[in-house]
């Protein structure tokens, strides 16, 4: 086998693996590996945890996909406990990162087009940054590299360096800002944590000029600094809006944007959507990890009996 047939995105490193048990990965040879990389900040509880591993053969017996178009009690469990766990009143679910940041944009500018600020659209973002992979994505993260080749800028970005305070103070006093998009800790911009004060000078910013704060806890989120979020470790700094996913499914896709009953106001019947966002499978799984991530025993509607 060869990888001719897929597209070349990726400069893959000439290594398959065939197993994974716990912090330990198996090549197709047999050789062990130590996995330092994780999936990227997403394995956190290592490879087939036996509670993700119940999670999921007990829910793949019962039931895999429904359409958004029902109810799926497994998202409302799990957005009872994020929220309960966190600022946040509301939760939409998706697959990727990326995913929960565009429904985290779309959210931040229909909240004010609903209030009657439709030409609020601007959202600031950081040098350094990384969001994700959508259009939107690509823009507010302003990487060159990533924007390359992809046809002009959406309308709409401003980039800021974290180190520029006067910059950002007359930015985002700019009366078409709607939200300000920041990873409380820069994942690919180098393991860049803001200090304390920066965010907490972000939101007092936001909160001076009605803007929304948008935290892209993607990588930080889910425990990876040792609070469930990063924010959590500097009381005042909860944002309006937040996107999560990587751990959220410790290996398995699913992604959360969350919100304050306020920021997601505007998001009403028919403003988003998803077919595979939130599905029961996904559901079982990071009802889970967040049990593993919280410390303690699942209280999931499966049972984990097989383990
Ligand atoms: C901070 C941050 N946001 C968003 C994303 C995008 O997530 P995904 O690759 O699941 O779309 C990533 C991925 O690395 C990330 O690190």
């Amino acid at each position: 086998m060869t990888s001719d047939h897929l597209m070349t995105v990726y400069n893959r490193a000439p290594l398959a693996f065939v197993r994974g048990d716990g912090a330990w990965l198996y090549a197709e040879d047999g050789e062990a590996y130590l996995d330092c990389v994780g999936g990227i900040a997403t394995n956190a509880l290592g490879h087939c945890h036996p509670l993700m591993v119940a999670a999921l053969i007990e829910q793949a017996g019962k039931l895999w996909h429904v359409s958004n178009m029902f109810r799926i009690p497994g998202q409302e469990q799990l957005a009872e406990r994020l929220t309960r766990a966190c600022f946040a009143d509301r939760a939409f679910f998706a697959n990727t990162g990326s995913e929960a940041v565009e429904c985290a944009l779309k959210t931040a500018r229909r909240f004010h087009a609903r209030r009657g600020a439709p030409e609020r659209i601007d959202v600031i973002g950081f040098a350094g940054s990384f969001h994700g992979r959508t259009y939107a994505a690509i823009n507010a993260s302003g990487n060159p590299d990533y924007l390359d080749g992809f046809g002009p800028r959406l309308p709409g970005y401003v980039q800021i360096a974290l180190e520029d305070q006067a910059g950002f103070e007359a930015a985002v006093a700019e009366p078409s800002v709607a939200a300000v998009i920041v990873e409380p800790v820069q994942g690919e911009g180098g393991a860049r944590a803001l200090s304390a004060a920066d965010l907490l000078r972000l939101r007092r910013l936001c909160d001076t000029h009605g803007v929304l704060l948008i935290h892209d806890e993607v990588q930080s989120g889910m425990g990876r600094t040792g609070r469930l979020f990063a924010h959590q470790w500097v009381e005042g700094t909860e944002p309006d809006i937040m996107a999560v996913a990587k751990a959220l499914g410790a290996g398995f896709p699913v992604a959360a944007c969350l919100a304050t009953e306020t920021a997601a106001s505007g998001m009403t019947p028919g403003a988003h959507g998803t077919t595979f966002g939130g599905n029961p499978l996904a559901m079982a799984v990071a009802i889970a990890a967040l049990s593993s991530a919280q410390g303690r025993p699942s209280d999931t509607h499966f049972s984990i009996s097989a383990i």
